[in-house]
């Protein structure tokens, strides 16, 4: 990837950040199982020191802190100033004291060799500019036997909360062909393809579960739209380009394909990621 696609990314992530920050809690609750997942898969306890690798605004960090207690503690890392504040923010409002921050990409991470006891990283992997080279960075700084543990979205078509607003916004604005090695969502949902590159970068016991799981919080089909357009730096973009009157008939669209995943104020979209996870020799 060329380095200025690699600062569009970062700088993609950076203007999204104030929205993480405005849904922190709905994203928190939103992909929970899937940090129920990481812990499970890094085989996290108490006392454990573990990094956190593009932990966003603040997930799984703020779940894993109290899970490692006060003998252990969560080093929480973002290339974008805006997640780290967002992230910093919420564990002072908590009072959690076993948390460090530090803005940087998963290929240059300031602490030495050895330093934890295992890694995780919630949907950032696909972000990486360099997927194998981050990986190595990260397999450097964990200690001989230490785990590391990723989760990343399985195939979009398995994934209604992502593929409807996609394929209606396609009707409107037709995309391009992608790279499938391009830095978007969707590119480790081909089945093995994160787990070799895991192996290649030199982790051993390489293992990829698929995890079926729900996406839910208490969200209503009004706000839905506005939780989604604004997540996500591309919709935010395809949509600005548009006329008031088509983003309009867009959002009817959607409203009207999404609506059965609603009721009671609730929305619960089935969705399907991977976990990925593997051991430092
Ligand atoms: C989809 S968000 C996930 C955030 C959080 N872990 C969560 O699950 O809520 C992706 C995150 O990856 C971060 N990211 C982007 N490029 C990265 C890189 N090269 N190294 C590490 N993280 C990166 C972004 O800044 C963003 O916070």
């Amino acid at each position: 990837m060329s380095t200025d696609t690699a600062k569009e990314v970062l700088a993609a992530w950076e203007t999204s950040s104030q929205y993480w920050t405005k849904h922190q809690s709905l994203i928190a609750s939103m992909f929970a199982p899937l940090t129920d997942a990481l812990v499970d898969a890094a085989h996290i306890g108490p006392g454990q020191s573990v990094l956190d690798i593009g932990g966003g605004s603040g997930e799984p960090s703020l779940t894993i802190a109290p899970i490692v207690g006060q003998s252990g503690s969560v080093t929480y890392t973002d290339p974008s100033a805006g997640m780290v504040k967002a992230a910093r923010d919420e564990a002072d409002r908590r009072g959690l004291t076993n948390l460090r921050f530090h803005q940087c990409p998963a290929d240059q991470l300031p602490f030495p060799d050895h330093a934890f006891d295992g890694a995780v990283s919630r949907l950032s992997a696909m972000f990486f500019p360099d997927p194998v080279a981050g990986l190595r960075e990260i397999l450097r700084v964990i200690k001989s036997g230490g785990n590391l543990a990723f989760v990343v979205w399985a195939d979009k078509e398995v994934n209604p909360f992502f593929r409807i607003m996609t394929d209606i916004l396609e009707k409107f604005i037709p995309v391009e062909a992608e790279d499938e090695d391009a830095p978007a969502a969707f590119r480790f949902a081909a089945p093995g393809k994160l787990a070799r590159l895991l192996s290649d970068a030199g982790a051993t016991s390489v293992t990829e579960r698929t995890l079926k799981f729900k996406i839910e919080a208490p969200v209503t089909l009004a706000r839905f739209w506005e939780l989604r357009t604004e997540m996500s730096d591309t919709f935010r973009s395809k949509l600005a380009q548009l006329e008031v009157d088509q983003v309009a008939m867009i959002r009817e669209a959607v409203q009207q394909a999404v609506a059965n995943y609603f009721k009671d104020g609730r929305m619960s979209f089935p969705a399907q990621a991977l976990a990925v996870s593997g051991e430092k020799q």
